[in-house]
């Protein structure tokens, strides 16, 4: 992923990645208190990128950054720096089409666990990422499993921000997928109700409708998940935020997953029973379809969705 010319943004500064060392008694990476950002750019023409939904995903670190008590005036930087920090890191990177990850965390200092005056960094890093979910993943469908670890529950969680340590849980469920031989796990809350997978927000499709559960829910609110809502709204495909248990996945006519990396991923298998006809639904190919040509700017309409620039 990274090679010796990688460079990142640092606190400000474009600097080559293996100088961007941390130190070893890095709060956040003893405790995990850190907010994070996955954007994607697409190259919209030869020569020049496009970054989908910058402002939103940095309204998002800001958001998360909020949740967990770190400031803006600790961030250091305002969000146009930072949207600015994303695409000069592509920029240097000679990325058209690339990940974004933007990260907030907490330096050396305090090495207790409130850490209240350490410092605030901030790091913009770019690279190169395929289909999350393999190519095969987006015409064929993927294979997931209920996860036996749930979606932790509100009053220990901010699940609505994407936070550095709340990851554990979507990696134990992750692993535990992979190693059943599934490709990517869907978490119920404690009471059952299907929530996300471990990375990505969650639909299924019934006699028409497109169906995801609601935000109220602990779930990441996806931007993907967002702007997936709005293409169908306007295909004219009814939309529908309501919760539902693992029966009425199984029962599916289809099932999909959203999210910045993972894109618009048809499912195909949920715990070995086969989804609609065990291939990508009609629906689910409209909407990943409409979706390719907005990100990658074939679409007029939504243009305003991309933050053009060139390499
Ligand atoms: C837990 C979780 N849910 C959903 C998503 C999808 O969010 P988005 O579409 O904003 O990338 C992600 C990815 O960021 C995620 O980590």
């Amino acid at each position: 992923m990274l090679n010796p010319e990688t460079k990142v943004w640092l606190n400000g500064e474009i600097i080559a990645a293996d100088e961007a060392r941390l130190s070893h008694l890095t709060h956040t990476f003893h405790y995990g208190l850190g907010a994070f950002e996955g954007i994607r750019s697409y190259e919209v023409r030869p020569g020049v990128g496009g970054v989908f939904r910058l402002q939103e995903h940095i309204d998002r670190l800001f958001a998360s950054c909020h949740l967990v008590t770190i400031t803006a005036e600790d961030i250091g930087a305002t969000r146009e720096q930072i949207m600015a920090a994303c695409v000069d890191t592509l920029r240097v990177n000679g990325l058209t089409d690339g990940y974004i990850r933007p990260v907030i965390y907490l330096g050396e200092g305090a090495m207790g666990i409130g850490a209240l005056t350490n410092p605030t960094h901030t790091m913009v890093a770019a690279w190169k990422w395929g289909a999350y979910l393999g190519e095969e993943g987006l015409t064929k469908g993927i294979d997931a499993c209920i996860s036996s670890y749930n979606r932790p529950g509100h009053s220990g969680t901010l699940s609505k921000g994407k936070l550095a340590g709340q990851y554990i849980n979507s990696i134990l469920a992750k692993r535990e997928a992979l190693s059943n031989g599934f490709h990517e796990a869907i978490l119920l809350n404690e009471e059952g109700l299907v929530t996300e997978a471990s990375g990505e927000n969650l639909f299924i499709v019934k006699d028409g409708q497109v169906i995801t559960p609601p935000l109220g829910l602990n779930i990441l609110a996806g931007i993907t998940r967002a702007t997936v809502m709005q293409l169908a709204t306007e295909l004219g495909i009814a939309v529908v935020e309501r919760t539902f248990a693992r029966d009425e996945l199984y029962l599916a006519d289809e099932v999909f997953m959203t999210g910045t990396a993972a894109e618009v991923t048809p499912v195909r298998s949920v715990d070995r029973r086969r989804i609609g006809q065990g291939s990508r639904g009609p629906i689910t190919e409209k909407l990943q379809s409409l979706y390719f040509d907005v990100v990658q700017g074939r679409s007029a309409p939504h243009s305003d969705w991309l933050t053009p620039f060139d390499v």
